[in-house]
C-alpha cells in the first residue's frame, strides 16, 4: 500500500524532497530534484550555506548559478537549518561528510548526528536514503536502529530506507549528477523499488537496483579502492622507472594503445579529495572486525600516502644537482587543489608537499588560479595573486602539483630556473632543458 501510494506520488511530482548536507554532493542533488519538479528543502548546520542558497547564491562549481537562482525564486528550492521541517519531506537524502579521525579511523559522527536529527521528525510513508560514502553495514546497523527507536516507526512498514552512493566527480565536464548512473540498495525489495523510482524521476543516468544496502555500500568502496590501488601501482612503477632512467609517462602512453584489458592511471604527488584517500580506510577498519587484513589495499595506501614525501625527496636531489640546499631555497608550488580545474583542496597532496618543504627549511609560496588562499590548522595561507616572468624567475625551484589548464606553462618554462613537474602537464612543451618530470 505504502509502495503504490509513493509510486503514484512520485509520478505526480507530489513528493517533497529533503537533502541533508548542502555540500559538493548535496547541493547539486537538491538542484536536480527541484529541476525535475519536486519541491525541495535543503538542510545544513552551516547557516552561511543556508543563507546563500536562500539568496540564490551558488557556491559549488558543478551547479549552474542561474539554475539555482531561478529554482529559489520559483519557490522550488530553499535552505534551512530547522530540522523540524524534516516532517514535511517524503524523500530524504543524507549527504553529510564521512571523514577520518586523527587516528585515520572512520568518523561517522556526522552521519549519526544528522540521522538523530531526522529521526525526531520522521513521519510515516517517508523514503530515507544515505548517500555518504561509508563502510558496508552502516545503513542497516547504524542508521536503521536510530531512525526506528527515536521515531517509533518500523523500517519497511512505516518508512523505507536504503543506500545510494554518490558518484559526483567535481570538475567533470561530461558526467554530472544528472547523467551519472546510480546504484540503489534498499532494505527490502519495495524500498529499493520506490527509491529507484525516485531517482529515475530525477536523473537521466541508469539506475541499477541491488539486493541490499551493504552491496551498494561495498560497491562504492570498490570504485574508490580500485582507483587507490591502481594509482598505488603506478606510483610504485613511477619510482622504479625513475631509478631505471625510463619515463613512466611514455610507458603508460604506450600501454594505453592496447584497446582492451588496460586502463591508464598516472603517478602524481599523492591522493587528494574527500573520497579516494579516505574510503579504503573505511573498508580496512571494517575488515578488522572480521579478523581480515586488506593487505593489497593497505600497501597501496602506504605508497600513495608516501608520495608527497617522495616528491620532496626528488626536489632535494634536483636542487642538489644545482649545488643548492633545499634549506633556504625559494620554492613555488604551482597548484594546491587536489585535482585540475577545481577549487577544492581537501586532503590535497600539495599541502603535504608544502608542509614537508617547510619542515626541511624551504621558503615556500604557492600559486593556484582556483584557490587564492587556504585554511590550515586555523591559519589562512595566502597565495601569490598572479604569475609573472619576474616572479617565476625569482624561485630556485617551481614544483607543479596540479594540472590546471589555465596556467601559462610556456611562460613558466621560459622563466623558471628549474621545474619539477609531478603531473606531466608540460609534456607538450618543446623546450624542456629546465624541466624534470616525476
Ligand atoms: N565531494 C565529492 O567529490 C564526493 C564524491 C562522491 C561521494 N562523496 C561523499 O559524499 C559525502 C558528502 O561529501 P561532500 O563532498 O558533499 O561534503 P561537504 O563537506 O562538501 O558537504 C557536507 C555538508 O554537510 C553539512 N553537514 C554536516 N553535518 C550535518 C548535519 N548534522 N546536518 C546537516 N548538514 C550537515 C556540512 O555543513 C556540509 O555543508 C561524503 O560521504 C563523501 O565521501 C563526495
Amino acid at each position: 500500500m505504502m509502495k503504490e501510494q509513493l509510486l503514484k506520488r512520485i509520478e505526480a511530482r507530489e513528493i517533497i524532497c529533503g537533502v541533508v548536507g548542502l555540500g559538493y554532493v548535496g547541493l547539486p542533488l537538491a538542484v536536480e530534484k527541484a529541476k525535475a519538479g519536486f519541491r525541495t528543502i535543503g538542510f545544513d548546520v552551516q547557516d552561511k550555506k543556508v543563507d546563500m542558497v536562500n539568496q540564490g547564491y551558488n557556491y559549488i562549481g558543478d551547479v549552474v548559478d542561474n539554475e539555482l537562482k531561478e529554482l529559489v525564486e520559483q519557490g522550488m528550492l530553499r535552505g534551512t537549518s530547522d530540522f523540524s521541517l524534516i516532517g514535511q519531506a517524503d524523500f530524504i537524502a543524507i549527504c553529510v561528510p564521512t571523514p577520518l579521525d586523527k587516528h585515520q579511523e572512520p568518523d561517522i559522527s556526522y552521519v549519526r548526528s544528522s540521522v538523530e536529527a531526522i529521526s525526531h521528525y520522521l513521519k510515516p510513508n517517508t523514503m530515507v536514503v544515505l548517500e555518504s560514502t561509508t563502510y558496508p553495514g552502516t545503513t542497516e546497523d547504524l542508521v536503521k536502529p536510530i531512525l526506528e527507536s527515536n521515531s517509533g516507526l518500523k523500517c519497511g512498514v512505516d518508512f523505507y530506507l536504503g543506500f545510494s552512493p554518490e558518484r559526483v566527480d567535481p570538475g567533470n565536464l561530461i558526467y554530472k549528477t544528472k547523467n551519472t548512473p546510480k546504484v540503489v540498495g534498499g532494505i527490502g525489495r519495495d524500498a529499493t523499488e520506490v527509491i529507484a523510482a525516485m531517482y529515475r524521476a530525477v536523473l537521466e543516468g541508469d539506475v541499477c537496483e541491488v539486493s541490499s544496502p551493504a552491496i551498494a555500500e561495498m560497491e562504492k568502496i570498490l570504485e574508490n579502492t580500485y582507483r587507490n590501488v591502481n594509482i598505488g601501482l603506478i606510483n610504485e612503477l613511477g619510482r622504479l622507472c625513475h631509478e631505471m632512467g625510463i619515463s613512466v609517462w611514455e610507458v603508460i602512453d604506450a600501454a594505453k594503445t592496447k584497446p582492451y584489458g588496460f586502463q591508464a592511471f598516472y603517478p602524481g604527488p599523492g591522493l587528494g579529495g574527500h573520497c579516494i584517500p579516505l574510503d579504503p580506510y573505511y573498508l580496512t577498519w571494517k575488515a578488522r572486525e572480521y579478523g581480515f587484513h586488506t593487505t593489497l589495499i593497505e600497501n597501496s595506501m602506504v605508497i600513495n600516502d608516501g608520495q608527497p614525501l617522495y616528491c620532496v625527496d626528488r626536489a632535494m636531489h634536483i636542487l642538489n644537482r644545482s649545488k643548492k640546499a633545499i634549506n633556504g631555497s625559494k620554492v613555488l608550488v604551482l597548484g594546491v587543489a587536489y585535482k585540475q580545474d577545481i577549487d577544492d583542496y581537501r586532503e590535497s597532496p600539495a599541502l603535504k608537499v608544502i608542509e614537508e618543504l617547510q619542515r626541511v627549511g624551504a621558503q615556500v609560496d604557492f600559486y593556484d588560479p582556483w584557490i587564492p588562499e587556504y585554511r590550515d590548522n586555523g591559519k589562512t595561507i595566502k597565495g601569490q595573486e598572479s604569475l609573472s616572468p619576474k616572479m617565476v624567475a625569482g624561485y630556485d625551484l617551481v614544483i607543479i602539483t596540479a594540472a590546471h589548464s589555465n596556467v601559462d606553462y610556456d611562460m613558466v618554462q621560459k622563466n623558471a630556473q628549474i621545474i619539477f613537474d609531478t603531473k606531466n602537464v608540460t609534456k607538450n612543451l618543446s623546450c624542456r632543458n629546465n624541466i624534470e618530470t616525476l
